[in-house]
């Protein structure tokens, strides 16, 4: 086995191959570091709402990024699961990396969301104008759709939202369950020029995104038929229905459609975030997915880790289509208390078609570069003369994340574990392993890649779960590379 690494600045770790160990280390800036006492836990990758800003709070999805006269605009939700506190808070950036915190957008004061401002999407109208719909719980209890336009459109920052009057302009009619209809999509426009938004449901525990058409954003009516359903899930939140381009890893506009695009549908369940992929057909509003929701392994999902409610926004500066995740830290709620936040959100990232048609690829964000200065991003390549050494695989063994937590970073085999540990004490009590291993399916190889969270922390409520995946690659023609942006 060939290893190389590059190294930019940042934090301490280890380098574990098949019985070869490299030890790595570099300059730490410590005042460049939060390290008091309540702060040891806070990221200086991931975006995270402002420190202390009131108890038990949870970061939840977003609206955004949305790019306007030169500025980033993210929309997000506090504590979603509390029912009174729901609001949308906003913050700005011009890279998508420093961040300055807003008054929030929106907060619960009508009586169509004074349960709650839940989930919402931008959508941005023709002449640059953005609009709000969002999620709020009337004083029934109810889900209903709301509508919110920015008040001053020259403000560059958007900082005051009007709410339209007549909103909720959706509602859960026709056997909707009120209390499972949310978090409608980034509206898109179709060839007829009207336009067109999917919200989350479920009927009798088939999950669907609902479709509903508009002339003037104000009117909707929902059509017979959801976009898609599927009767092997529960209830969908969070969906996401965008285009992909076949010819580039260029982003496109949520409106754009033809023969060179395909259609991507997420939807958040079981606390995953799957997708399929598929054509859209606007004049018949129909869409063809490749394959469907399974709710089994073989289901597509955009991470493997801990990421939900994700939502994807086309960066019209860039001509790029930006991936943000919720990832719930799972902390206790007096660690959180102590903390004084609670969840953060994923780097964001880049998303496009593969070139194979069946599924997505990803990557950071290149402003996540300009971090390397102060943070730990390591590049490792391993390559590979002898590959018959390879155990076999048992067939039974089709749960990445079971055969990782079977096989922690501990155990030896024989090609494999390598990897890193990330962020370990000098005693390697405390560790975290991103490691791969490969094994031998008759004349094929696996690859199974696993973040082994088991001795991550010596606390003992946080989250334990050892989490995999098997990886696309193929060991004898490409390297296994590995990038990893370390807190
Ligand atoms: C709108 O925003 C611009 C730019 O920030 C500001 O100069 C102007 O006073 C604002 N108008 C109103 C009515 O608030
Ligand atoms: C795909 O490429 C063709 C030309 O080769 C171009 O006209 C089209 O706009 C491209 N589609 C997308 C979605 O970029
Ligand atoms: C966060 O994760 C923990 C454990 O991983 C889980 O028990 C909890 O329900 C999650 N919270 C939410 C709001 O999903």
């Amino acid at each position: 086995m060939e290893i190389s690494v590059i190294w930019f600045v940042g934090l301490c770790s280890v380098l574990i191959g098949n019985g070869v160990e490299v030890e790595a280390s570099h300059h730490i800036y410590r005042n460049l570091h939060s390290l008091q006492s309540k702060q040891l836990y806070r990221t200086s990758y991931h975006f995270q709402p402002p420190k202390n800003w009131m108890n038990d709070i949870l970061i939840h999805v977003f609206a955004g990024p949305m790019y306007y006269k030169g500025v980033y605009h993210l929309f997000y939700q506090y504590n979603p699961y509390a029912a009174v506190f729901g609001y949308i808070a906003h913050s700005v950036s011009a890279d998508l990396v420093n961040w300055v915190h807003l008054d929030p957008a929106m907060y619960p004061n009508e009586a169509y969301d004074i349960l709650g401002c839940w989930s919402g999407s931008v959508t941005i109208f023709p002449g640059n104008k953005p609009v709000i719909l969002y999620t709020g719980i009337d004083a029934k209890n109810h889900e209903v759709q709301n509508l919110a336009v920015a008040k001053n459109l020259s403000d560059p920052l958007l900082r005051e939202w009007v709410k339209w009057p007549q909103s909720p302009i959706m509602t859960p009619i026709n056997g909707i369950d009120p209390n499972n209809y949310r978090d409608p999509t980034t509206a898109w426009q179709g060839p007829d020029g009207k336009w067109r938004v999917v919200i989350g449901s479920h009927r009798k525990h088939r999950g669907m995104a609902i479709l509903y058409q508009s002339k003037d954003f104000v009117h909707w009516t929902q059509y017979q038929h959801p976009l898609h359903s599927s009767g092997k899930t529960g209830m969908w939140e969070c969906p996401d229905f965008f285009p992909v381009s076949l010819n580039s890893t260029n982003g496109v506009d949520n409106s754009m459609n033809n023969p060179s695009v395909k259609h991507v549908l997420k939807a958040s369940f079981n606390s995953h975030d799957y997708y399929i992929v598929g054509t859209y057909m606007p004049n018949k509003d129909k869409y063809i997915p490749d394959s469907d929701f399974m709710d089994n392994d073989l289901d597509l999902r955009y991470d493997y880790g801990k990421f939900y409610a994700s939502k994807t926004s086309f960066d019209s500066k860039k001509n790029r289509r930006i991936l943000w995740g919720w990832i719930n830290e799972s902390h206790s709620v007096t660690d959180d208390n102590n903390k004084g936040w609670s969840g953060l959100q994923s780097i964001p990232r880049s998303v496009w078609l593969a070139r194979s048609g069946m599924q997505l690829v990803q990557w950071p964000i290149k402003e996540i570069e300009t971090l390397r200065v102060n943070q730990a991003d390591v590049e490792v390549s391993f390559e590979f003369q002898k590959l018959e050494d390879a155990e076999f695989i048992d067939p039974s063994w089709v749960d990445p994340q079971l055969l990782c937590s079977k096989r922690r970073a501990s155990i030896r085999g024989t090609l494999g574990p390598f990897g890193l540990l990330v962020l370990a004490s000098k005693d390697l009590k405390e560790q975290t392993a991103i490691f791969f291993r490969i094994f031998n399916n008759h004349n094929r190889y696996v690859v199974l890649m696993c973040s082994d969270q088991s001795r991550s922390s010596q606390c003992q409520e946080v989250d334990k779960t050892t989490y995999g995946a098997f990886l696309d690659v193929d060991p004898r023609h490409e390297k296994i590379s590995l990038r990893s942006l370390v807190f």
